[in-house]
């Protein structure tokens, strides 16, 4: 039996929880899009060709800013050819995805879907195969209310308000040779600077994300970080990160300690931007936007998936449609409870993606749209965690990982909402084979009662939603809890995740 102890206590809060944490990502890639939150065709699409019952799924999910349009995609992208009348917009090689991309969804249908779904709009600007002119016209087209070229032509084209963007990504994973436009940090660190400057000259209000790392395993890691910050530090208000974790090679205990590898990459990210910080003498604290994050089974795309073909290039073709296990969504909600703890620096987080690509809601062109194991932790953890994110001074007994050391067997966060008074506790336990009796010391709370606890947990760790059971997996009361003497006590399943909310 695994032991652990953890203490609740708001004076220990480590940051706000901002609700821009739980965010997400639409990219113009698979079925995101088209078959994905787009299909005029399907019996529960909306008149603008918006699939309802998707919407309804994502305002379940609660997802506060999706970033758009990619990813690598961007970075071969014309955002001119993506608005106006619908039939004049022409189709594009994607060479990121291998794909046809017509352009019959662009900026102005993704902002009214935006508006359906109630999220904010997270814009990525070209600077792989573009520069800072085309930044700053699609800035202009967005942001300027009236009475120039591009803010008359937004209104031409059905949208008189300005769309009000605040955030947006300075190009998306430069660092990685797979990128259209694949620059040195040196040279990268130059054209983002300059692009950032152009842009708060236009709107002094934007919020400028540089890029990072497209993963902390990347050979350029912390030197790139180092010398972008090192152009951009005064111009841009985040750096991002990105990280997508895999089981490999049938080693579990190593995936399921994946938040341990999170937790060091933001560390780092954070030392680094530090490190700049000091050297400039700056006044200004640099904080993260991890704009991907999710498990994905990369190899797996690598090898099966990826398209080839001078005369292939298909619409909106199956790719990146990994199904989620219950180990995957217990990793996922790990990853989440990681994000949290580094409340103070992470002040933006997108799950990687939304809609059929690597994503927690699944759809059949015609059929119907289900729930991924992942969709669990995320809608329920964007629902609880309020207020600030508290350090939860855990104790743990600990395991050997193959990939990471020794790690804890149990990971956990808590926030506490000041306003309603209400805590939330998310743990995850990631013995294999053993239960986990977890004490929490609550004494601080003042009498809390326990208003729900939800574990998702299965004996077959491997189970998956899928089309023909799209129900398999859920979430379960956890009828273990009990509090007693300012003490709870509660058993974790092995390999699962769960959230607990107090009064
Ligand atoms: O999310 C899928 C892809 O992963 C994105 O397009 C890219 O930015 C990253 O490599």
């Amino acid at each position: 039996m695994v032991s652990a102890r953890l203490t609740i206590d708001p004076q220990f809060a480590v940051g706000p929880v901002n609700p821009r944490l739980f965010g997400s990502f639409v990219e113009h890639l698979g079925r995101c899009v088209y078959d994905g939150i787009y299909e005029p065709d399907h019996p529960s699409a909306d008149a603008d060709g918006f699939r309802t019952d998707v919407i309804g799924l994502v305002k379940e999910l609660g997802v506060s800013a999706i970033r758009y349009p990619g990813g690598n995609f961007v970075s071969g992208f014309r955002w001119e050819d993506s608005v106006g009348p619908k039939d004049q917009r022409p189709r594009r090689l994607d060479l990121a995805w291998h794909s046809t991309e017509t352009n019959e969804v662009g900026l102005h249908e993704f902002g009214s879907w935006l508006e359906k779904v109630g999220s904010e709009l997270m814009l990525a600007v070209n600077l792989g195969t573009r520069g800072t002119l085309e930044a700053l016209d699609l800035l202009e087209y967005t942001n300027i209310s009236s009475g120039t070229e591009l803010s008359e032509r937004r209104a031409a084209n059905g949208r008189k308000e300005p769309f009000g963007i605040k955030m947006w990504c300075l190009g998306n994973e430069m660092d990685g040779p797979w990128q259209l436009g694949h620059r040195s940090a040196d040279d990268y660190g130059k054209i983002a600077s300059q692009t950032a400057k152009a842009m708060r000259q236009l709107d002094p209000s934007v919020e400028l994300v540089v890029c990072g790392s497209s993963s902390a395993h990347m050979p350029t890691f912390g030197e790139w970080e180092r010398v972008v910050l090192t152009h951009a530090y005064e111009d841009v208000d985040y750096i991002s990160c990105h990280a997508y974790y895999e089981e490999k090679n049938g080693d579990l205990g190593s995936f399921l300690a994946s938040a341990s590898d999170m937790d060091h990459f933001i560390e780092s990210v954070v030392a680094t931007a530090d490190h700049v910080k000091a050297v400039n003498g700056s006044s200004k604290t640099i904080n993260i936007s991890f704009d991907e994050w999710n498990v994905w089974y990369l190899e797996r795309f690598q090898q099966v998936d990826k398209i080839e073909g001078i005369d292939n290039w298909p619409t909106a073709p199956r790719l990146l449609e990994d199904a989620y296990s219950v180990a995957d969504a217990v990793v996922f909600g790990n990853l989440l409870i990681s994000l949290l703890k580094h409340a103070d620096r992470v002040a933006s987080a997108s799950l990687a993606q939304l809609v059929n690509v690597i994503a927690p809601i699944m759809t059949e062109p015609g059929g119907p749209a289900w729930k991924q194991t992942t969709f669990f932790p995320f809608a329920l953890t964007s629902k609880l965690a309020k207020g600030a994110a508290l350090d939860v001074k855990l104790e743990a007994d600990g395991y050997s990982t193959e990939v990471y050391g020794t790690v804890p067997l149990i990971d956990a966060v808590a926030t506490f909402d000041a306003e309603t008074r209400t805590t939330a506790v998310f743990l995850v336990n990631r013995s294999q084979t053993e239960e986990a009796n977890v004490t929490i010391d609550v004494t601080s709370l003042n009498g809390a009662i326990v208003l729900d606890a939800q574990t998702l947990s299965d004996v077959d760790v491997y189970a998956k939603n899928t089309l023909d059971h799209p129900d398999r997996v859920g979430l379960n009361r956890n009828k273990s809890v009990a509090v007693r003497d300012g003490l709870v006590a509660i058993t974790l399943p092995p390999v699962s995740w769960t959230a607990l909310h107090l009064g």
